[in-house]
């Protein structure tokens, strides 16, 4: 497969953006890794992604500044939903994510669900200025364990970090309900400075693509296991287990 390079050299990222530091992103990326353009059309893995989340939390905004590297003070409410796509090269492999940036009305809310069964990640925004938002959660997990697949992954994010002066969700508490509740990633991030908005689509890559990685070793073994090649896994030995996760 030919691959299409980035038109230009300011496509290419390799190192994490000034507002990446350890203290406001817990989860730094382990791989290197180089952006690519959003129209990049080759890819070796894709995974489907939602986001979802109240009305005016800042879904479309995080995302247009993940991919577009954009921000908009006006709203523009989405209808339905929006298509983004997202492209990482890591590892050698190019992942694509596609991005669903889903409306947070009422009104348009059975179109989407349609998307929630095929996403591999849903990342549930909220606002930190708003514990309505915050509250209101609790309903979109619902709406995801009503829809989506069952091993499907969840973020938390807590958008509009910029807006500390109105801060009516505390850090704590929502590390604290993603703790009662299993949700295994949570930053806090602002569409308007760009802190984290990047890094959600990224830890995203990663983590799916370790997954992916897993899936494949898992499935190898079992495919050697029966047609008798690993004589080893046969015996008990699980030194094959060293080989899955990671790369560079
Ligand atoms: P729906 O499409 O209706 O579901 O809303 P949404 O969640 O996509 O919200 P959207 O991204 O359209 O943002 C709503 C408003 O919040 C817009 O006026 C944005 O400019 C503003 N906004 C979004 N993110 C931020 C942020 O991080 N900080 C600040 N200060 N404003 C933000
Ligand atoms: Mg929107």
């Amino acid at each position: 497969m030919s691959e299409q390079q980035p038109q230009q050299s300011s496509d290419v990222k390799t190192e994490q953006t000034s507002n990446d530091t350890k203290k406001d992103n817990p989860y730094p990326i382990k791989y290197e890794y180089e952006l690519l353009p959003e129209d990049y059309t080759n890819f070796d893995i894709s995974f489907k992604l939602i986001v979802i989340g109240d009305s005016g939390v800042g879904k479309s905004s995080l995302t247009n500044n993940a991919v577009k590297n954009v921000f908009e003070e006006s709203y523009n409410a989405t209808v339905g939903f929006e298509f983004f796509t997202f492209n990482v090269r890591m590892c050698g492999k190019v992942v694509k994510l596609q991005i669903w940036d889903t409306c947070g009305q009422e009104l348009y809310r059975s179109l989407i669900t349609n998307f929630y069964r095929n996403s591999s990640l849903a990342v549930i925004v909220y606002a930190i200025n708003s514990k309505e938002t915050f509250e209101n959660i609790e309903m979109w997990l619902r709406e995801l364990r009503t829809h989506s697949s069952p091993d499907i992954k969840i973020y938390l994010i807590g958008n509009k970090a910029d807006l500390e002066k109105e801060r009516e969700v505390t850090k704590e508490s929502a590390e604290e309900y993603c703790k009662l509740n299993k949700i295994p990633i949570f930053m806090e991030a602002s569409a308007k400075t760009g802190l984290n908005a990047q890094n959600i689509f990224l830890k995203a890559a990663e983590m799916l693509y370790d997954d992916y990685n897993l899936y494949q070793s898992k499935k190898k073994d079992e495919d050697d296991f029966e047609s008798g090649k690993d004589e080893n896994k046969k015996l008990g030995d699980t030194d094959s287990d060293n080989k899955k996760g990671g790369c560079c």
